[in-house]
């Protein structure tokens, strides 16, 4: 185990962090495969590929599962139109849409408007109760959407569960592809595995700065996902993109079939 993911033993609650993997190890002993989708930058289109690659492994015949873990802006709800929200009784039971499991804490908030204003210590504890209580059953994937940063919930969720790897989501933008590395840097520090890079709001064209990150990681790219207002305008009425549209269907569709 790499030296970050110890749990410290001169931390008061080492006891406490081992024994809270064992539980998070059992509950989730029935999935396959966790896959994080992870960038330290917002807005370059985390949730969006989360969402289509889970419908797009749905479609090959996999039992799929999504966890929304952005906690301060959980998304997920409003890209699927979801307005049910989980049954606050124990364990908790995601909604299934489309025949996909979907868990996320906006289903449990009273109101979605009201920001988290939350330190670091309570999203680690929100996170490790919703890992600790969700019943997913048996699943072939489980996709998590991960939030921005490199800091308290993106450590949470690598040192918690125990993951396949992530892929790492960069767009043609420097600033993007600098923000993937350090993503990618701080998952491989931590021990974990990159599947691979998709580049988001494409241009079609080779990219100089998605290469870069190539390199940097020694990761290959598994697809490109094309900048298309279809995003946009879906999303917001929380339509799939991927099925309402062929060509973006196409494209996740080899995401997908790389990533199995
Ligand atoms: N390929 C794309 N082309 C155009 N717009 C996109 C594309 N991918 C995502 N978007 C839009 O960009 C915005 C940010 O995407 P989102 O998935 O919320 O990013 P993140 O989760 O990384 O913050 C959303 O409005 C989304 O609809
Ligand atoms: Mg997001």
């Amino acid at each position: 185990m790499p030296e970050e993911q110890k749990p410290q033993a001169m931390h008061p609650s080492f006891v406490n962090v081992i024994r809270q993997k064992e539980r998070v190890k059992a509950k989730l002993a029935g999935i396959k495969h966790k896959i994080g989708i992870y960038s330290a930058k917002g807005g370059v289109g985390k949730t969006t590929i989360a969402v289509n690659v889970a419908y797009a492994l749905k479609d090959k015949g996999f039992k799929v599962g999504l966890l929304d873990a952005d906690i301060d802006c959980p998304n997920v709800t409003m890209f699927l139109g979801i307005n049910d929200r989980i049954e606050t009784t124990l364990p908790l039971k995601p909604v299934i849409k489309d025949g996909i499991k979907v868990a996320s804490t906006a289903m449990v908030v009273d109101d979605i408007k009201k920001p988290i204003i939350w330190r670091g210590a309570l999203i680690t504890k929100m996170l490790g109760d919703f890992f600790e209580n969700t019943d997913w059953g048996e699943l072939d994937y489980l996709i998590i959407d991960l939030p921005p940063g490199t800091s308290d919930a993106p450590l949470t969720i690598m040192q918690l569960l125990d993951m396949e790897g992530f892929v790492i989501v960069t767009t043609p933008q420097k600033i993007a592809a600098l923000n993937s590395i350090r993503s990618g840097l701080m998952a491989k520090r931590l021990g974990m595995a990159i599947l691979g890079i998709v580049e988001n709001m494409s241009d079609g064209k080779e990219n100089e700065n998605t290469k870069n990150v190539e390199k940097e990681l020694g990761v290959e790219l598994l697809g490109t996902v094309k900048n298309d207002d279809t995003f946009k305008r879906l999303s917001d009425e929380g339509k799939i993109p991927l099925l309402e549209s062929n060509e973006i269907a196409g494209e996740f569709g080899l995401i997908a079939s790389k990533l199995i």
